[in-house]
């Protein structure tokens, strides 16, 4: 047997990584700007990372929430520490998709609604509720077509409202900084009118902050760029750098009751292990100023060479606009520079998701990498 043929692969065997480094089967070093698709935000084998879930391992490697797991407990205070959301409550589940599936539907719980109010070009996931909220056809089946789920511009405030206004919308769901669709940052006043509009309305508001959160963006999460505290907010990728976490914040003030919610995995001792590491790491190492900084710097230099028409991000969230079609630079870049980075659903779009302790050095390894590419093709 073979696996599913649905991703597009890179002909690159990894067989190791270190920090921000990953090396293949022949020795061949790649600098990872891709992050794994943002999932390795401490970076490769973090020797915390590796003593903690490798101590947990040889103790208990799972046991379902039958029962009390105090790793489980330690988690959740430290995402609640690193944060400032100490007081809100964390239900981990296995990956995004399922953060934001467990999401609406303790919104339509609470609210006893059903309709959804999601932006276009958005993405949350593949799950039939996160992907009935995604914005790609190609990835909605037949399935998961929904009369409950409505789209509209990113951050129309005017058409939230008129939907809002209907007195039936159990959520609108926005990402603090759109990934997927090209690294669209909102306005921090538009997710500020948001905010206010489902309070008025009686909406859960979802944060999902799958890419966007755990310091990547030089706050814990994007949307506190912004001051708001939304009801429920989701985590996943780098919260278990590359251990397959989710997570779901909820504002104590909802009224959750037992059976709500529920999973076999989620939370389970070697998860709530990997989120304990990339916690402690995180405020250890302070890899939030780290990301701010760096991402500053870096977006500076892009900006600055010919053939790059438009730098957008905020942090280590990074898209790049190059005149030319993205693939050709990311594959350039991969042959020529053996750097790896991400693409978008808006063809012009390199993303760039490093771990958020990558060497300034690297940082600018690649941004002269990206000078010479977009350069020669500009000229
Ligand atoms: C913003 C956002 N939400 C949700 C998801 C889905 O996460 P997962 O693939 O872990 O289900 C992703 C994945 O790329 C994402 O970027």
């Amino acid at each position: 047997m073979h696996p599913l043929p649905v991703y597009a692969l890179l002909n690159i065997e990894l067989a190791r990584g270190r920090g921000s480094i990953v090396e293949d089967v022949h020795g061949t070093q790649y600098l990872d700007l891709y992050g794994g698709h943002a999932v390795i935000s401490i970076g490769h084998s973090h020797p915390h990372y590796v003593a903690v879930v490798g101590s947990q391992l040889q103790t208990l490697g799972f046991y379902s929430n039958s029962v009390r797991i105090p790793i489980q407990e330690r988690a959740a205070a430290l995402v609640g520490e690193a944060s400032g959301y100490d007081d809100y409550r964390f239900f981990m589940v296995n990956s995004g998709a399922e953060a934001n599936e467990n999401a609406i539907k303790l919104a339509s719980f609470i609210t006893g609604r059903k309709r959804v109010v999601a932006f276009r070009g958005a993405f949350h996931g593949r799950t039939a509720l996160a992907v009935a909220t995604t914005d790609n056809p190609r990835i909605v089946a037949p399935v998961n077509e929904t009369p409950h789920v409505v789209f509209v511009d990113f951050v129309d405030l005017q058409a939230v409202e008129q939907e809002l206004a209907q007195g039936d919308v159990a959520a609108v769901i926005i990402e603090g900084i759109q990934g997927v669709g090209g690294i669209q940052v909102p306005a921090d006043d538009a997710l500020r009118g948001l905010d206010t509009l489902c309070s008025r309305y009686g909406t859960m508001l979802i944060l999902d902050e799958v890419q966007s959160g755990v310091g990547r963006t030089g706050r814990f999460f994007a949307h506190q760029h912004a001051g708001i505290r939304p009801p429920l907010i989701t985590v996943a990728k780098g919260i278990g750098n590359g251990f397959p976490v989710g997570g779901l914040l909820v504002h104590p003030g909802l009224g959750v009751r037992e059976g709500m919610l529920g999973t076999t995995f989620g939370g389970n001792h070697l998860a709530s292990a990997a989120v304990v590491a990339v916690m402690e790491t995180l405020m250890a190492e302070g890899l939030q100023e780290q990301a701010a900084a760096a991402g500053t710097r870096m977006m500076e230099a892009l900006r600055d060479i010919p053939g790059v028409l438009e730098v957008r991000g905020r942090g280590l969230m990074i898209g790049i606009d190059t005149a030319q079609p993205s693939s050709a630079i990311r594959s350039a870049l991969v042959e020529h520079h053996r750097i790896l980075t991400g693409n978008a659903s808006t063809p012009a779009t390199v993303r760039l998701l490093p771990p958020l302790n990558i060497r300034p050095e690297d940082l600018d390894r690649a941004a002269s990498a990206l000078r010479t590419l977009c350069t020669v093709e500009h000229s």
